[in-house]
């Protein structure tokens, strides 16, 4: 079965001069869950803008499903099934009601009415803001907006989801629901693409791909990439909590994990407890 998105030696430029990618090497299985992570600059939104044809390599390829991101005759085919969500959700909402904004796509795709009813009902319910269809989006939280601005892609029926840092500009109530919204979208079989500056947030994912400097440096579970402290710090990226604490009673000879979310840290620390 083709990849959902495979990147092969992407290299790519804005300005001509000064690469923003060098080199990217990347294959995401169908329905997986991934979290990019890498310092500013290193070229995340950059990658993300190739998944949805916004940009196209220089050298090198992307395919969507196998379908050439740099052919123009599959454009339709590739913005169809890989949808981007934005850091800011104001650049994607344009309708004055949740609803309306929701069946934008689905209008534009020329689908039937009924269908287009019960695309905005299902995307609406996957980001649980089915209780504010009717209202205006510039009144709801900045956590609700970005639900919306998912609802949107949602309801194109996509197979793959890249969120680019989507909830940077979220407190953490937001980012819970944005975190719920990711988990569940996985569980429904679609390929999430989640590019964040929030460690923790990354332990959402399967797989965890590091990126410096236009390339993959990282690239394993969490456990692997969490567990090379060192480099990730030399990248200025902070290890979670947890991690660090894991990391220091295994030092220590201490069995711990391998785990890496508080959750089951606690319950590993109990059930340690408890046979002390
Ligand atoms: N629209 C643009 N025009 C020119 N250079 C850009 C543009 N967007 C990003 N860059 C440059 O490309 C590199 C990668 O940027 P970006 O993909 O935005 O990184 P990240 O999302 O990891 O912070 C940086 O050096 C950045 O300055
Ligand atoms: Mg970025």
């Amino acid at each position: 079965m083709e990849a959902a998105l495979n990147c092969h030696k992407v290299v790519f430029s804005y300005d001509g001069k000064r690469n923003a990618l060098r080199g990217v090497d990347l294959e995401i299985p169908r329905g997986q869950f991934v979290a990019v992570l890498g310092p500013n600059g290193c070229g995340k939104s950059t990658l993300a803008k190739q998944f949805n044809s916004i940009v196209t390599p220089d050298s090198g390829k992307i395919l969507v499903l196998g379908h050439d991101t740099s052919d123009p005759d599959e454009l339709f085919f590739v913005r169809s099934h890989c949808g981007l969500v934005f850091q800011n959700p104001d650049d994607q909402i344009v309708a004055s009601t949740v609803e309306d904004d929701v069946a934008f796509g689905p209008e534009n795709l020329g689908l039937p009415a009924r269908e287009i009813r019960e695309r905005v009902d299902g995307a609406l319910a996957a980001v649980a803001m089915a209780s504010r269809a009717k209202s205006n989006p510039a009144n709801l939280s900045g956590g609700q907006k970005q639900r919306v601005a998912i609802a949107d892609i949602i309801a194109l029926n996509p197979d793959i989801v890249a969120l680019d840092e989507p909830c940077a500009m979220l407190d953490l109530r937001g980012r819970r629901g944005i975190h719920n919204v990711c988990q569940r979208l996985h569980e429904s079989g679609i390929t999430i693409v989640l590019i964040t500056h929030f460690m923790q947030e990354a332990l959402l994912a399967d797989r965890i791909v590091v990126m410096d400097k236009g390339r993959v440096v990282m690239d394993g579970d969490k456990d692997e990439v969490f567990s090379n402290e060192d480099l990730l710090t030399s990248l200025g990226l902070e290890v979670p909590l947890s991690v660090k604490l894991v990391n220091a009673l295994q030092e220590h000879g201490i069995e711990v994990g391998p785990t890496m979310s508080l959750r089951t840290l606690k319950e590993e620390l109990c059930r340690l407890y408890s046979t002390m």
